[in-house]
């Protein structure tokens, strides 16, 4: 999941959603449940029940099983906690091709849970993850990759949602996470600027949401990248422009869209702790720091994704005040050994802010298996104004991308492409100003199971976890 830039946690609502505890035995059948439809919702995830990936359970089940002691315990907390599944090619939605179960399955694992709410990731457009090579997907433009969008991806998806015994489940799609935010800063990558032309990109979510939302038990929410790709204005104010567009072209208009979501896969925090944006060092703000902030005027997500929806709120073609907002906390926790307790009292700059920061990777542009990263707050509803909840999209152990090519073959059934960006040795490149890529070793390609990072990301975890915590 790449990021790729520019010029580059809290009160818990009365009703967090909690998950359920996994039927040992199948003592409750679809069949039975009322069929009614909910009521919309403003707030989904108030008085949710999420399901419980059984695909990720187990893979989070075996890889405690390789552990001992407080780690393996600590793992298995893991699981207790929802995590989104991913839509990512046409064979996840039907299953088979080396997926255990297609959509169908899941909703009736979902049913048998006794949940009443799903999370799904809709990411197959055509020319998929443009600027980066460890996620491109299976369609492309120039081989009629949207009608193949619309008709193989997205109205298969339709037609399994819509059958009435999921009526009573609430199904949260985050859509198309990197999409929009590559059509600003990325239209000089050549697969960028065909998706951007083409009109591809804008019409594939606008036929996501318009198809997907007519749906009565469906929420969306629009992916909008994160602080350190989208945050200076030259990004910002022209990504708002297109979102309103977005909206503008739904079927339905954009009361359709539920709300936002950033930082979807990538590591950003929701808050730095100890400093803000305009505090001045040695006569500097601390955003005007070079190679890190770069004069961004967002350092966190929070500050980021409100502005954006304050933005998205006003104006030509906005948004109802309705919207809310989602951040995917499930790799930004950045705790363990050198997580700081405090502000530096440092007065240069760079000493002080890198000091400071929780976010310990070496460049904002970096997202690749990033060394050091733990797990973040727990999913939660109504976690600050303005926000719907926390949630963890990127089911954590799960690759990024792999380190080395890994050819076409039993490690790499879909031909996933190798990006540098996941290269432990790789120096980097203007994306990310030149700078090593922070990526862990060894890793397997984008969406396998990944051991090593499990590890850190639960050893980093941050709030650590704690027996008996869910
Ligand atoms: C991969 C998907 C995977 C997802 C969740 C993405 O980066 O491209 O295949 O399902 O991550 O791990």
């Amino acid at each position: 999941m790449p990021i790729r830039r520019r010029t580059f946690l809290k009160s818990m609502g009365a009703s967090a959603f909690a998950a359920p505890l996994l039927l040992p035995a199948r003592l409750w059948s679809s069949q039975d449940r009322p069929q009614q439809p909910d009521r919309r919702l403003e707030n989904p995830f108030v008085g949710a029940t999420f399901y419980r990936n059984v695909d990720y359970v187990a893979a989070v089940t075996a890889a405690a099983q390789r552990q001992e002691g407080r780690l393996s315990q600590q793992m298995r907390l893991v699981a207790n906690y929802p995590t989104f599944v991913w839509m990512d090619s046409i064979a996840a939605v039907t299953g088979g091709n080396g997926y255990p179960r297609g959509l169908a399955g899941h909703l009736d694992q979902a049913l048998e849970q006794r949940a009443n709410a799903i999370g799904l990731v809709i990411y197959n457009l055509p020319n998929r993850d443009c600027a980066a090579l460890a996620s491109n997907g299976e369609l492309h433009i120039a081989r009629n990759g949207l009608n193949r969008y619309r008709t193989d991806y997205i109205d298969a998806i339709f037609n399994i949602i819509r059958q009435p015994r999921y009526a009573g489940l609430r199904v949260v799609m985050v859509i198309e996470p990197d999409s929009l935010p590559n059509l600003i800063t990325n239209r000089n990558v050549g697969s960028c600027r065909e998706a951007s032309e083409s009109g591809a990109y804008v019409e594939g979510v606008q036929y996501a949401i318009s198809t997907l939302r007519s749906i009565n038990n469906t929420y969306a929410y629009v992916d909008v990248g994160h602080a350190g790709w989208m945050g200076w204005p030259a990004n910002f104010n022209p990504f708002v422009d297109l979102l309103k567009r977005v909206g503008a072209g739904i079927r339905g208009g954009n009361s359709k869209v539920d709300g936002f979501i950033s930082n979807t896969a990538n590591y950003n925090p929701f808050t730095e702790p100890y400093m803000t944006a305009n505090q001045m060092i040695g006569g500097q703000p601390v955003r005007s720091l070079q190679g890190w902030y770069d004069w961004n005027d967002h350092i966190d997500e929070q500050s980021y994704a409100t502005a954006l929806r304050t933005a998205l709120t006003r104006g030509n073609n906005a948004y109802s005040a309705s919207v809310g907002l989602l951040l995917d906390t499930s790799r930004n926790g950045w705790g363990g050994p050198n997580r700081p307790a405090r502000a530096s009292a440092a007065n240069d700059l760079r000493t002080f802010v890198r000091a400071t920061t929780i976010d310990r990777r070496i460049h904002k542009g970096n997202w690749g298996n990033q060394d050091g990263a733990g797990i973040g707050a727990r999913p939660v509803a109504n976690p600050a104004a303005n926000y719907h909840a926390f949630v963890w999209v990127k089911p954590p152990g799960e690759s990024d991308g792999s380190s080395r090519l890994i050819p076409t073959g039993p490690e790499n059934p879909l031909g996933r492409g190798f990006d540098r960006m996941c290269d432990p040795i790789y120096r980097g490149n203007a994306l990310n100003g030149n700078n090593a890529s922070g990526a862990l070793p060894d890793a397997p390609v984008a969406g396998r199971w990944f051991q090593a990072q499990f590890v850190q990301l639960v050893q980093n975890a941050f709030p650590a976890f704690e027996p008996g915590e869910n």
